[in-house]
């Protein structure tokens, strides 16, 4: 079945009220994002959790720890798609523009104040992450260290700027672009 907005409009209304409510829902599944990087020539994909979504500043934000690989990759080229993928909808969402790595900032500090406490240590390996350890246990901040894990927390922001919709449905399937021209979205049917 066709489940989402049949106008162009409406649909990309839609597709954002979903990507924003799947900022503050924890089991939603565009919560959970492919961010993919290419850097160098070489592509990375990784799944990161979607913090928050913002229909009118256009923006997606994910967290990360500033030793990160992903980060250096995006500090060396600040553009990744996010890839959403709805498994009971059969709705694919690819997200991309150009990225902001906030670290050290206002932003960061203001996204580091709401983090939960259980959450923070997330950010406080003692090395970083990717490094090689003996044990997994070797990774864990002991005692948990509230410092480090501030210092390299990162919100990593993108002001999307295409957006590619794909839905597998009945009694066809359908895509859409939808693409910021500067002051407004352009939007298009696609062959799926
Ligand atoms: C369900 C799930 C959620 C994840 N969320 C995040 C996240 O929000 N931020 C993050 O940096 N890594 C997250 N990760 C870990 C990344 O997928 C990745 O393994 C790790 O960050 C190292 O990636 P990198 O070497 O490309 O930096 C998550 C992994 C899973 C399986």
């Amino acid at each position: 079945m066709n489940t989402w907005p049949a106008e162009l409009p409406a649909l990309l209304a839609h597709l954002w009220k979903r990507l924003e409510t799947a900022g503050h829902i924890v089991g939603d599944p565009f919560r959970t994002v492919a961010l993919a990087t290419a850097t160098d020539g070489e592509p990375a994909a990784r799944i990161v959790v979607l913090r928050e979504a913002d229909a009118a500043a256009r923006t997606l934000t994910a967290f990360s720890d500033n030793r990160a690989a992903k980060v250096q990759e995006l500090r060396r080229n600040p553009h990744a798609q996010w890839l959403f993928f709805d498994p009971r909808a059969r709705v694919q969402i690819r997200a991309s523009g150009p990225l902001t790595i906030h670290h050290g900032d206002d932003v960061a500090f203001r996204a580091w104040e709401k983090v939960a406490p259980a959450n923070r240590a997330n950010y406080a390996a003692p090395f970083p992450p990717g490094s090689e350890i003996a044990a997994p246990t070797l990774a864990l901040p002991m005692p948990f260290d509230h410092d480090a894990g501030r210092d390299h927390f990162t919100v990593i922001r993108a002001t999307i700027e295409r957006l590619d919709w794909l839905e597998l449905g009945e009694p066809h399937h359908r895509r859409a672009a939808f693409a910021w021209t500067g002051r407004e979205w352009k939007d298009r049917w696609l062959v799926p």
